[in-house]
């Protein structure tokens, strides 16, 4: 099979940084052009920076990580530094990495990218604020329709909003470039908080990553560890989802999800409302159906495809 070529673009956070890994410990079914970082969780200059040091603690210094736009299109820079604490990576120390950073900015990449590649090779795959993908999109209209997929976290219906009770973090921190490219005709596929809060990590799954007995699996358990606390404080759950890694999970077992191919709008006038996603779950509208909105995951599934994956690097 060949692999489907990905851009990751990404605000690390230690769930991104589970994303990350998988795909790097999944050269199978993906091959990694580049990743792109954009602020969101913390600034861009700790986001960029995570995206290096979780390369090289995959021990992939090769790949060309990009450092995309530092603020929303039309918004103050909103952050997350209390789930995913100060560094963004908060849990384990973590050495400052050492491999380049690209002198070219991710949302040229982007473009350049879908320019280069045949039409329809390459999957967007966002795991933050859509910040980057909206402005390539604006900046490069040529290239919208080389696009194969948006696979993206984000979002929420059932499951309403995780920063305001009516949205969803990378979706609020950015609505306007939300809107943008979900209009834009890409199709996409939404993993929200409706799949990724069916996704929680437990002792014994977090156990699982420690009893591999490596560096990977070890940043994986002391990240979950720390990550886990906001949710467990706040919802009371058993343990914190993984939102980012579903993303792409899907690529590699689809099987895993479902949802349903539906109309999402974006909230974007409404202070109250800002940046929810809301998702013509029962077809009420004659909306178009521009969005594949999913709804369930296979959490054990996913998490053995997470340990399976992540024993190799
Ligand atoms: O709401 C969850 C999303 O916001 C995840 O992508 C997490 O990393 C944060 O960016
Ligand atoms: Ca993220």
């Amino acid at each position: 099979m060949t692999p489907r070529k990905i851009i990751i673009d990404t605000d690390p956070g230690q769930d991104d940084a589970v994303a990350i890994l998988l795909a790097l410990a999944s050269p199978e079914e993906i091959e990694v052009l580049g990743i792109t970082a954009v602020a969101g969780n913390v600034p861009l200059a700790l986001t960029e920076r995570n995206a290096r040091i979780v390369c090289e603690l995959a021990g992939r210094r090769d790949v060309k990580v990009f450092a995309g736009c530092d603020r929303p299109l039309a918004r103050p820079l909103v952050t997350a530094e209390h789930v995913h604490g100060k560094t963004g990576l908060d849990g384990p120390p973590m050495a400052e990495p050492t491999m380049p950073l690209q002198a070219q900015h991710g949302v040229d990449f982007i473009i350049e990218t879908l320019r280069r590649e045949a039409p329809g090779t390459v999957t967007l795959c966002p795991l933050g604020p859509l910040t980057n993908v909206a402005t390539a999109f604006e900046r490069a209209p040529d290239v919208i329709g080389r696009v194969a997929q948006i696979v993206l976290m984000g979002g929420a219906y059932f499951e309403v909003g995780n920063i305001t009770p009516a949205a969803e973090f990378n979706i609020f921190v950015d609505p306007e470039a939300a809107k943008i490219v979900f209009g834009a005709g890409v199709p996409l596929t939404v993993m929200p908080l409706d799949v990724t809060h069916k996704a929680l990590t437990t002792r014994e799954r977090i156990d699982a990553f420690r009893a591999m007995g490596s560096t990977v699996g070890d940043h994986v358990a002391a990240w979950t560890d720390f990550f886990e606390r906001f949710d467990m404080e706040k919802y009371g759950s058993e343990g914190a989802p993984l939102h980012d890694p579903c993303v792409i999970a899907f690529l590699i077992r689809p099987e895993l999800f479902t949802g349903r191919l539906i109309n999402v709008e974006i909230e974007t006038a409404s202070e109250l409302t800002l940046g929810m996603t809301v998702a013509d779950w029962w077809g009420i509208t004659n909306r178009p159906r521009n969005a594949k909105f999913m709804g369930e995951i296979a959490a054990e599934g996913f998490y053995a495809l997470l340990a399976e994956r992540l024993a190799r690097l």
